[in-house]
Parts: structure tokens; C-alpha cells; sequence
């Protein structure tokens, strides 16, 4: 176990992030740099771009919550940060940083897995709700889409992926087509809100289909055809709503397959950006009441990248008696 708080980093994607918890779990400093406002522009994440804002912006963000936290790196009992998966520019950069910190202060070293630390989240004890092993989780993100086994730590059972585009991603791609700005995954919500998606049906990909693999480019395709046969603001919504329907529909179909392929399941979780969808949550709810499970939803800041559970998953670890060596090389790749 760690001796003193633990400070983690994140850096894997387009959030420079860094908190401290105590060695119980406790949330003593959380902070988060979004870099929407450098990528906007682009339409998505620029990986040079945000490699130089996570060199730019972490030491005066782990500088920060070290202020907050009221204490100085000697005090720290060890690092973990992301080391994978992720754009290698970010992970080289907070991997770095962890490492030549871990090294100045001879503090332990835990290379974290992105995936892994989502996957952790909802044993965080500031939620108030210790989800025991197994749970499954359904990670939907704009980068992972993916349903997860969770039988222990360091214990993963992959159970199905997105064949194509993660969700997140579908809902960016077919916001755009509906004329609205990166990330368009809330945009399109507020959208939806004033649409019927009676009267945009859609494609469900898989829908029924044996595993809990997931498809979304078909529903994207079919998503360009109608945006481009829109005629009035009321068709844009529609075509939101019946999206939003869509794919709320195939996720919660998934998430019933999940459940039935794996036995003694404690709880349905849901982690990433797209759990913040309301349609998407009511869906899985009724999924995971219909199997008299709890369905487990982050509070969203938990949900999307931050840095809170890349040291609880440090700390998990650390309990276990893991730490890396800090020859760790960060791995753009790096599956559960
Ligand atoms: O987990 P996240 O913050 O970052 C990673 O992709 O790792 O997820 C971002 C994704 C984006 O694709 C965004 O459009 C989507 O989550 N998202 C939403 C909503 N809020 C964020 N999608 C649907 N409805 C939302 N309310
Ligand atoms: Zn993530």
C-alpha cells in the first residue's frame, strides 16, 4: 500500500488532468484542463496539438493540486499516471512527468492503464457505493466502446468491442452532419429533446445479434442519407431523436447480452462521455432493473477522463504489492 497520498495524471487524450487522494481513497485535490477551445477548430483532436498543451499545462495543474491539497512532492507516497492507451505524444509527456517525479522523490511508480482506471471508478469510496467483484461495465467513449468483465484487479474479461466507430464517435460524426459543432454529443442531446424519433427510424446494427459486439457506422450512413433530405428545423430534430433512439435501443440490447454472459454480475456500470446522455442511462436503468441489478453511473466528471481514478487505480494496485519500474514505456496500445 501507498505510505502517503497518491497523485495521479492523466494526459492520454485531449485532458490534462491531476488529483491527489489519500491512501484510502479519499479525494484530497482533483483538477482538470479541457482542451476543447485548441481542437474546435479542427473538428477533433489534433495529437501534436495536444501533446504541446499537456507539456504546456501539467506542472502548473499538478503544482495546483498540490496547493490545494496542502502539500508539498515530499509528502506525496507515490505516482501513478496513464501510460496507455492513448496518443503517444500525451502519454509521453504525463508518463515523464510521473516518472522523473517518482525518481526525484524516490516514490513507487504505477503505470496506469487508461481502460483500467475507468473500469475502477465506481469502487472509488467518495461514490459511497463499494461495487463488489464481478461487475460489468460498459465503457462509451468517444475513443473506447467496449463491454468489460471487471472480475477483480488487474482481472478483465473483454466480452465485446465496437466493430467499427466508438459510440462517442458516432454521435460527434452524425452531430456534424446535423450541422453541429465538435464534440457533438451534447449538442445533439438538446436536439433530440425537441424531436420525435417516430418519425426518423433508423438502422439498429446488431440489434438481437448473438455477443455484445457493437456496430455504428451503418447508422451513420444512414444518418448522412436522411441529413441530406432535411427540409425544416423539426426534420433536424427528428433526425436527432431518432438517432439518440437508435443507439440508446442497440445499447441497451448489447447490455442485455452482456449480462446473460456473465453470471454473478453485482452491477451494471456505465463510464465514459456517453453515459452523460439521459436516453442512454434510462435504457441501460431498465436493463439493469429488469435483471434486478443497480445500473452505476459516475457523477459525469468521473465518467469522462480525469485524473481522480488513475490514482485510485494506482492505489488499488499499490495495494496488491504492484508497481512499475520506471523504465515503463507508455503504450499507445495497450488492450485490458
Ligand atoms: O469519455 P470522454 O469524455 O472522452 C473520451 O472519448 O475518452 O467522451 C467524449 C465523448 C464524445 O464523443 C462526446 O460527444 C460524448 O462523449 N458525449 C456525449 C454526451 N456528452 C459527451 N454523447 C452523447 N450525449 C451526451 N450528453
Ligand atoms: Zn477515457
Amino acid at each position: 500500500s501507498a505510505v502517503g497520498p497518491v497523485l495521479g495524471i492523466e494526459s492520454s487524450c485531449d485532458e490534462t488532468a491531476a488529483a491527489i487522494l489519500a491512501p484510502d481513497g479519499t479525494i484530497l485535490a482533483e483538477v482538470v484542463r479541457s482542451q476543447l477551445v485548441e481542437h474546435a477548430r479542427f473538428g477533433g483532436v489534433v495529437p501534436e496539438i495536444a501533446a504541446r498543451a499537456h507539456l504546456a499545462h501539467l506542472p502548473a495543474l499538478v503544482a495546483h493540486v498540490l496547493g490545494q491539497a496542502g502539500l508539498t512532492a515530499r509528502d506525496l507516497g507515490a505516482i501513478a499516471a496513464t501510460s496507455g492507451p492513448g496518443l503517444i505524444g500525451g502519454l509521453a509527456v504525463g508518463a515523464s512527468f510521473g516518472k522523473g517525479m517518482a525518481l526525484a522523490c524516490r516514490l513507487p511508480f504505477v503505470a496506469v492503464n487508461h481502460l483500467e482506471a475507468h473500469a475502477l471508478t465506481p469502487r472509488l469510496p467518495a461514490l459511497g457505493l463499494p461495487v463488489a467483484f464481478p461487475y460489468l461495465l460498459l465503457l462509451l467513449s468517444g475513443g473506447h466502446c467496449q463491454c468489460v468483465a471487471v472480475l477483480g484487479v488487474g482481472r478483465y474479461l473483454r466480452l465485446g468491442t465496437t466493430l467499427d466507430d466508438a459510440v462517442g464517435e458516432a454521435f460527434d460524426k452524425s452531430a456534424k452532419l446535423l450541422g453541429l459543432p465538435w464534440p457533438g454529443g451534447p449538442a445533439l442531446e438538446r436536439l433530440a429533446a425537441s424531436g420525435d424519433a417516430a418519425r426518423a427510424p433508423l438502422p439498429r446494427p446488431l440489434y438481437g445479434r448473438a455477443g455484445c459486439d457493437f456496430s455504428f457506422s451503418g447508422l451513420k450512413t444512414a444518418v448522412a442519407q436522411k441529413a441530406a433530405r432535411i427540409t425544416c428545423e423539426q426534420d433536424r430534430a427528428d433526425l436527432a431523436a431518432g438517432f439518440q433512439a437508435a443507439v440508446a435501443a442497440v445499447l441497451a440490447d448489447r447490455a442485455r447480452h452482456a449480462l446473460a454472459m456473465a453470471p454473478g454480475t453485482t452491477a451494471l456500470v456505465v463510464a465514459g462521455g456517453v453515459a452523460a446522455n439521459a436516453g442512454v442511462r434510462t435504457a441501460l436503468a431498465a436493463v439493469a432493473a429488469a435483471a434486478g441489478l443497480p445500473l452505476v453511473a459516475p457523477p459525469i466528471r468521473l465518467c469522462t477522463d480525469n485524473a481522480v481514478m488513475v490514482a485510485w487505480a494506482g492505489i488499488e494496485r499499490l495495494r496488491l504489492g504492484w508497481q512499475d519500474s520506471v523504465g515503463h514505456a507508455p503504450r499507445p496500445r495497450w488492450p485490458l
